[in-house]
């Protein structure tokens, strides 16, 4: 029995593709993210893992539909922060974020820049703020909905300079950095892993990093502490989850692979490429992925009901 459960087990899990959803447009940061995890993941794997964009509704879209599928180890899902916003923003989700997946592990943490068009007039944070609220009917602000990391950061930065802007939802930061190259939408608050070619090309404006000191790639860029924003900081920690009844061999079998992945130098080099790193491979564990996710729920949740906005 033991022989051929060892050479049924050794054939099992994963023998076809892996799909990995993303719950957001192709092109922006999140699929940049997924695309390079899961390339590497597909060589621990032996198996493909493809990248399937479904994008809407903030990620929750993208998060219903791998709730929703077979528990067999074949879809999963790459999301961030915004699953444990998007908690407190929906008032009904289509699943329960803390019943309706098994946990995989944290993947990256990556900070954020406030940017704008390139011939937006403010030259510094400071103006940007004076501007904002001098044209606070007028200044658009780009997202990709509720519950996307733009939108939290984009929360945070009207909270912060007490106006109300109009926002422009997308359905993932890709499309809306078109616009913004564009001269279609003024500012967005946007992710390093999507961001950072424009700044350093000059094809947009960057007025400030979300994160406690400068970056590597973006010395030219303040903090927003530096900005005069002191308490404005904010990292979208990414996660990989699978529907809840997962086996829990495939579900370990995932971490493994995750865990090369982290560990992977085009992975590493690619994401300091990009203002970012991959999270510690002891990270790529269920246990921790659970942790971070219960706590930024918690976190998140009285920020979002002082700002006071949910999507219906
Ligand atoms: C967001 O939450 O803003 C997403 O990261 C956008 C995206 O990945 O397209």
């Amino acid at each position: 029995a033991t022989l051929f459960s060892a050479v049924a087990g050794a054939q099992t899990y994963p023998d076809r593709t892996v799909t990995m959803v993303v719950p957001f447009s192709a092109g922006g940061p999140t699929d940049t993210v997924a695309r390079l995890v899961a390339e590497a993941m597909s060589k621990d794997l032996g198996q493909q893992v493809i990248i399937e964009n479904v994008g809407g509704a903030g990620g929750t879209l993208g998060a219903a539909r791998v709730a929703n599928a077979e528990a067999d180890g074949y879809t999963v899902l790459l999301h961030h922060i915004g699953m444990a916003t998007s908690d407190t923003l929906y008032r009904k989700l289509p699943y329960e974020t803390l019943n309706a997946f098994e946990y995989v592990g944290l993947v990256t943490e990556v900070p954020m820049t406030i940017v704008a068009r390139k011939d937006l007039e403010p030259t510094d944070l400071k103006g940007l703020i004076e501007y904002a609220k001098a044209n606070k009917d007028t200044v658009t602000v780009a997202n990709a909905g509720i519950g996307a990391a733009s939108h939290l950061c984009g929360m945070l930065f009207m909270s912060a300079i007490e106006t109300p802007l109009v926002t422009v939802p997308y359905k993932g930061t890709g499309p809306a950095m078109t616009d913004l190259l564009g001269g279609q939408v003024d500012i967005m608050c946007d992710q390093t892993t999507n961001t950072t070619k424009q700044i350093q090309g000059g094809t947009i404006k960057a007025y400030a990093v979300t994160s406690p000191e400068r970056l590597d790639v973006l010395k030219d860029v303040p903090t927003a502490a530096e900005g005069g924003l002191s308490d404005f900081q904010v990292g979208i920690w990414h996660g990989i989850y699978a529907p809840k009844g997962t086996p829990e061999e495939a579900v370990n079998r995932l971490s493994e692979a995750l865990k090369v992945a982290l560990a992977d130098p085009n992975v590493a080099a690619r994401f300091a490429e990009l203002g970012t790193e991959p999270s510690p491979q002891s990270d790529a564990t269920p246990e921790a992925l659970k942790a971070k996710l219960e706590g930024e729920i918690a976190r998140w949740k009285p920020v979002i009901e002082a700002a006071g906005e949910y999507a219906d």
